[in-house]
């Protein structure tokens, strides 16, 4: 269960970005449209005047198209690509793309705010606990830095195990399997070569085999932390670091790395190891995750009416393409051609579960609105949001969507990163996996297909949630 939740973490990181994004685009349009007169040249003038009452029904056609289309050119003249904002592809900017920068801005410091609140207590209660962690000196003090603190940020408390089995080499392992699984890969000869070379003598004490054996036997897993070197060092820092990591023949069962050093030397390394790991993690996800679904999704603003259905999903929830299932298969960690499988991969299980579950959601959605391939070839404004991500947006791979299944693969890997939050003061609240699409405003728009389907997904994340729950 400690690995669910940790596996859970990583999947549904930054959701508070996309909450932000609910619904703007409804009321600023609205605003739009009644201050086109008094800005002036600030706004395209198109003269529209959009409902304030009236929420139709998401669908592929609205009985005034000419309406409907005022409503995306809108978009498009006042939605605008910016220069990037920290690296990765455009950020949003014109009056529109402005205005739900800030807004989306204002919600996360909103909700940020509290949960900053609760950390500082702590921090006030850790300093006054100083003496009971003896300044830090021995590695069991830093366990007493974590027992029962952090206790309003993190009520339930570190993960089971964490302090107590910390420095076993199976917790190290697992955390690669568990936890972070973003940089190892399976070393493969026909694609790969050895990255280091270590005395045959320690590698046989350690594992019965040769480096060389292991490599050739699709046995040995590597991961590349050397990059860190080129970062700007802050006073104190972790060595880069890069690693091996084998399956044991005997038990066939987890990725062991277990030189024979001193105990310290090898808890120190395992310690630098992680630094590496922590960061990489976050900047992965900032690149594979945000960035690329960041510019997919405004794409879709400037092409789709706001009555689109997949414009309404896309609202919903945005943020986050996880893409555990490519990426795994790309590092030999699921389905390897060479080399046993790994017997246990948490990460992956859990998160296949999800990805099921959110495939057969999308194949009813799209299956409800598109009645077959040539429907989603004929929906232009779909065929706009892809011809705009591949061009103007200058989205990377950003695929063609010419039939249903397609278009189920698209969303289903934007939205496979959950893209929820797991911070403990958004427990028990709508913004967690089980509630993805969970919005009553949106489902009320939606067809009754997709709200049976959205409902047996709520059912299908509850189910799975318990399962882990004791
Ligand atoms: C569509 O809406 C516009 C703007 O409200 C209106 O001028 C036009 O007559 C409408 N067209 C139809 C076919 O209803
Ligand atoms: C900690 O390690 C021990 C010994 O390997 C194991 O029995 C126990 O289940 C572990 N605790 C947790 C919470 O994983
Ligand atoms: C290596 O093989 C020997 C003999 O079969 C065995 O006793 C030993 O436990 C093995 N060591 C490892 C690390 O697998
Ligand atoms: C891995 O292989 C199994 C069995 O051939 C197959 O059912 C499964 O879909 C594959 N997984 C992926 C992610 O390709
Ligand atoms: C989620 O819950 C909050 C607080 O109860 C509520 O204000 C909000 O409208 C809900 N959001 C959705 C999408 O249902």
């Amino acid at each position: 269960m400690a690995q669910l939740s940790l596996s859970l973490l990583s999947f549904l990181l930054f959701f508070s970005m996309q909450a932000a994004s609910l619904a703007l685009l409804d009321p600023l349009l609205k605003s739009v449209s009644n201050t086109v007169d008094a800005v002036g040249d600030g706004l395209k003038k198109v003269t529209v005047t959009v409902s304030d009452t009236v929420s139709p029904s998401y669908s592929l056609h609205d009985s005034n198209e000419t309406l409907r289309s005022a409503g995306i050119f809108i978009k498009k003249t006042n939605f605008l690509y910016g220069p990037a904002v920290g690296g990765g592809p455009y950020f949003p900017t014109g009056p529109l793309g402005l205005a739900k920068v800030t807004a989306d801005q204002a919600l996360i410091n909103l909700e940020l705010g509290s949960q900053l609140a609760l950390v500082s207590l702590d921090l006030v209660d850790s300093t006054l606990s100083a003496s009971q962690y003896n300044g830090l000196k021995k590695l069991d003090d830093y366990v007493l830095l974590y027992k029962d603190q952090l206790r309003r940020s993190l009520p339930d408390g570190p993960e089971l195990g964490a302090l107590t089995n910390f420095t076993q080499d199976l917790f190290f392992s697992m955390e690669r399997l568990a936890n972070s699984p973003y940089m190892i890969k399976r070393l493969l000869p026909a694609s790969d070569t050895l990255q280091f070379t270590v005395n045959d003598a320690i590698v046989k004490d350690v594992t019965n085999s040769t480096l060389q054996q292991l490599f050739d036997s699709g046995r040995l897993f590597y991961a590349d932390y050397r990059a860190h070197n080129d970062l700007i060092r802050a006073a104190r820092y972790s060595a880069a670091c890069d690693a091996y990591f084998y399956i044991d023949s005997k038990s066939g069962a987890n990725l062991i790395y277990t030189p024979l050093d001193s105990a310290n030397d090898w808890l120190l390394a395992k310690i630098m190891y992680n630094v590496n790991d922590f960061f990489f993690a976050q900047t992965s996800h900032l690149a594979s995750t945000h960035e690329v679904v960041q510019i997919a999704y405004m794409a879709a603003i400037r092409t789709m009416s706001d009555n689109h259905p997949i414009l309404a999903l896309l609202n919903r929830l945005m943020y986050q393409a996880f893409a555990i299932q490519p990426l795994a298969l790309n590092r030999g960690l699921i389905n390897s051609t060479l080399g046993p499988e790994l017997s246990s991969f948490p990460f992956f299980e859990d998160g296949s579960v999800i990805f099921a579950s959110l495939r057969t959601f999308m194949s009813t959605f799209v299956s409800s609105y598109y009645l077959n391939d040539a429907a989603v070839k004929a929906d232009a404004e779909l065929q706009a949001w892809v011809q705009e991500a591949r061009g103007p947006a200058a989205a990377r791979d950003f695929p063609t969507i010419t039939s249903t299944d397609d278009l189920v693969d698209v969303l289903t890997h934007i939205f496979s990163s959950g893209g929820l939050f797991a911070r403990p003061l958004l427990e028990g609240t709508n913004r967690t996996l089980v509630h993805m699409f969970d919005d009553q405003s949106m489902l009320s728009r939606m067809n009754d297909q997709t709200r049976t389907a959205a409902a047996k997904f709520m059912k299908d994340m509850q189910t799975f949630s318990t399962k882990y729950l004791l």
